[in-house]
């Protein structure tokens, strides 16, 4: 009877056999963690649909970007709901506002903590869209002289990295240009590159109440559909200076990280979103799967196809595992 002489089991026999041939691991060093955070004092809001997820006011928010920091966690990435919000989302580039103050307490706190901020105009439009509009219709270049503020008082407070999440075009150039011309040259841009018009982005809607109040997103977002479309965004957007390239969601577009991944030499960010989350939370409440071991096989999955970097909401429970 005929044997294989290579016998792929040998490898599998133990947990040190496994361990000495284990291809991909999941460090901490390569987590970073979404906070929420709003006006007022002594808030710590639930998220419903993000069990573990809350909306903070920047004074209890501090408790959480400690627990971050024990953790190990290199890097944060600030999300801000306003007190009022209008057509053309000012509370974005105000130096007062939740997300400012925000940087400027850790970075007090905690100055090794590596603060990104996330530059998009919808939780701060009354309209809910990522631009200014002009009749029903996202306009672009006038958007852009607003994005170049936001990123710019993010800077002010003391941001390392700036993440533009809004899809218009030329948002990173300008961001660029705008930054340098302040003074602001080691303020880091990492773009949300290849961000689709996802489903998936559900309970963040929830958590800062950004859902558009009419139309969707389709117009500036890209379609799901599309491959090479994301490897054009990515030039385009390293051609305009971002230091880090992101794709978003993850999960569903590890062939995008791969190939994102293969083609380009910047680092690569992948954003496991809240829908994603709330999936293997809900299921792990019902008891349906394994959540630890489902939230540590997506974590694999995403660095395998080759992410650098995650932004996860589970960020926090792998760092309790990996410690
Ligand atoms: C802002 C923004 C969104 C997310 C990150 N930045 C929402 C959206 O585009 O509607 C989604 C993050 C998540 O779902 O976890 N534009």
């Amino acid at each position: 009877m005929y044997f294989p002489v290579y016998r792929p089991r040998r490898f599998r026999r133990t947990e040190n056999l496994r361990r000495m041939v284990r291809e991909t691991r999941v460090s901490i060093d390569q987590l970073v963690y979404p906070l929420f955070v709003m006006p007022g004092s002594g808030l710590k809001n639930p998220v419903p649909s993000m069990p573990g997820v809350f909306q903070f006011s920047v004074d209890r928010l501090m408790d959480e970007v400690r627990e971050v920091s024990r953790l190990k966690i290199p890097g944060v990435i600030l999300f801000g709901i306003p007190s009022e919000k209008d057509e053309r989302g000012s509370e974005a580039y105000a130096d007062d506002a939740a997300v400012q103050q925000a940087v400027r307490a850790i970075k007090d706190a905690f100055p090794d903590l590596v603060v990104m901020t996330d530059v998009c105009l919808c939780e701060y439009t009354s309209h809910g869209h990522c631009g200014l509009l002009d009749g029903t219709e996202v306009h672009n270049d006038s958007t852009l002289e607003v994005l170049a503020e936001v990123a710019l008082s993010h800077a002010r407070a003391g941001a390392d990295l700036v993440a533009p999440s809004d899809m218009m075009d030329g948002r990173v150039a300008a961001i660029r240009d705008a930054l340098d011309e302040n003074g602001f040259d080691q303020t880091g841009v990492v773009a949300y590159s290849a961000k689709y018009c996802s489903a998936f982005y559900g309970p963040f809607r929830e958590a800062v109440d950004s859902a558009p109040q009419f139309g969707d997103r389709r117009s500036y977002q890209m379609d799901v559909c599309n491959a090479r479309e994301a490897l054009r965004e990515v030039e385009l957007d390293i051609e305009e200076g971002a230091d880090m390239v992101m794709v978003k969601p993850a999960l569903s577009y590890l062939d995008i990280i791969r190939k994102v991944k293969d083609e380009y030499d910047r680092p690569v960010a992948a954003y496991n979103v809240s829908g994603e989350y709330a999936m293997v939370k809900a299921a792990g409440a019902k008891g349906w799967i394994d959540e630890e071991r489902v939230m540590m096989e997506i974590l694999v999955s995403i660095v395998r196809a080759g992410a650098d970097l995650i932004i996860t909401y589970f960020a926090k429970d792998a760092a309790r595992l990996l410690q």
